[in-house]
Order: structure tokens, then sequence, then C-alpha cells
């Protein structure tokens, strides 16, 4: 499964679900979340977040790897999100785009 880290905290462009075929990213109200069970490793999210906040599970950097088990914790228990909305522009993700 692919994960979202720590880049995406406050700042949830949302540019990632759009592209999702098989809409499984979930907002909780700081980040978004990928549900491990339903990301088929397609990789189009990837490339279309602007501060790089997804990472293959083999690929997450060392220092984001609680984000994996929090993806997994955390997506059963929020809303899907499918479509884009207003990014937080939060002061940690701010001059990262
Ligand atoms: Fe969705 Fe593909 Fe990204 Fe997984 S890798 S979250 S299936 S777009
Ligand atoms: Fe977060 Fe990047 Fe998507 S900031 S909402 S993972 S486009």
């Amino acid at each position: 499964a692919h994960i979202v880290c720590e880049p995406c905290f406050d700042c949830k462009y949302t540019d990632c679900v759009v592209v999702c075929p098989v809409d499984c990213f979930y907002e909780g109200a700081q980040m978004l979340f990928i549900h491990p069970d339903e990301c088929i490793d397609c990789e189009a999210c990837v490339p279309e977040c602007p501060v790089e906040a997804i990472f293959h599970e083999d690929n997450v950097p060392d220092e984001w790897k609680e984000f994996t088990p929090l993806n997994a914790e955390e997506s059963p228990k929020c809303p899907v999100i499918t479509e884009k909305k207003t990014a937080l522009e939060g002061e940690s993700c701010s001059g990262k785009s």
C-alpha cells in the first residue's frame, strides 16, 4: 500500500484524491490517510502531491515510519474524500510546494 506521511499534515492539498482509481483516501482533521487494504499501488497519486507526502510502504523514510500504522488505524475512522478542496496551508507546509 501507499502511505500519506508528515508533509500532508496541516496542508491537505487534496490533489491526490482526484486521481485515485479506487477512492481509498480518507480525510482526517489535519491530514489525509490511505486505507492500506484498498490501495492498489497504482502510484497515480505520488506525483500529484505538491509536498511529496505519499510513499510506497517499502519506501517510507525512517523518520516517518509511524505514519504506516497511523494510516491503517485512522483511515477506517475517517470519511472518504474524492473531490479536491481548499488546502489548509498551515505553517508546516508553507515553503514546501
Ligand atoms: Fe490510490 Fe493508487 Fe495512490 Fe493507492 S497508489 S492511494 S490506489 S492513487
Ligand atoms: Fe496531502 Fe499531498 Fe494529498 S498534501 S492531501 S497527500 S496532495
